[in-house]
């Protein structure tokens, strides 16, 4: 028999919002292929007023509204039975701690996952207080609303599961999956508008392949992303001097 889909609740004011999204090429495969089902409920269900109001004032005033407590509870306990039943649960906020690989493998490890999405000045400090196991920023800036944090994290999950990338190894050959962004690909046609491919793509030595994507690969980081550059070093990953001899030295130049 085969597993049970992994499962992923969204609770939204836009539900809306997910619909296309759901049905594209990735996720749509893998929805059909049973790997993950998602569900997105709209949290205005679980209001009680007639306007169905879910947000509010802040007390202490400032600008803005906030969402209410009482939608996010009622929604879980309707979904679950019992807040302790609740799933693994992530509120999307900017002041989250940020989404990285690690984080999107762990949660991927989890089986079944609760979004919460926010939107105006945020949510009542009591939901993210008793309901949240993690607080997930997608990056330093604020977007409207936690619906595209959402979808990052949905979409980054999902594509780790197991049989959804049709070759494995893509997952552990790409950016981030060593502490490193990856190396630069090229496909035919060999030569195009003067731009060549470089010779050792198309030597059928693997062992220079490897060793010039590795260069690249470091090199790029380094020039790139200097934090993930000082974090891949510091757990023991090889420095500018350890670039393949022979290979481009272009590294060295700037010292080390
Ligand atoms: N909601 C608003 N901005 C966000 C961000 N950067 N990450 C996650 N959720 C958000």
């Amino acid at each position: 028999m085969s597993d049970p889909p992994f499962r992923i609740d969204v609770l939204t004011l836009f539900p809306d919002w997910f619909a296309g999204l759901l049905d594209t090429s990735l996720l749509g495969r893998a929805r059909d292929a049973g790997v993950v089902r998602v569900d997105v409920h709209d949290l205005r269900a679980w209001t009680s007023d007639r306007h169905r109001t879910a947000d509010d004032e802040p007390y202490g005033g400032g600008a803005g509204m906030v969402l209410k407590p009482e939608p996010f509870f009622a929604a879980v306990e309707d979904l679950y039975g019992d807040v302790d039943a609740r799933p693994r649960t992530v509120v999307l906020t900017p002041r989250g701690a940020l989404l990285d690989q690690e984080r999107v493998r762990d949660l991927a490890g989890a089986g079944h996952l609760l979004l919460l999405c926010g939107r105006y000045e945020g949510i009542d400090e009591r939901v993210h207080e008793v309901l949240a196991h993690d607080e997930v920023s997608i990056g330093d800036y604020v977007l409207a609303g936690g619906e595209a944090a959402a979808a990052v994290v949905i979409e980054a999950v999902t594509r780790l599961l197991p049989g959804v990338m049709g070759n494995e190894q893509s997952a552990t050959d790409e950016s981030h999956a060593h502490g490193l962004l990856e190396y630069p690909q090229y496909t035919r046609p060999a030569s195009f508008r003067g731009m060549e491919v470089p010779e050792v793509l198309r030597s059928g030595d693997h062992g220079r392949v490897e060793a010039w994507r590795r260069d690249r690969a470091i090199e790029r980081t380094r020039r790139v992303r200097p934090d993930l550059y000082a974090r891949w070093r510091a757990i023991g990953g090889a420095g500018a001097d350890d670039l393949t001899p022979g290979g481009d030295r272009r590294l060295n130049q700037g010292g080390d």
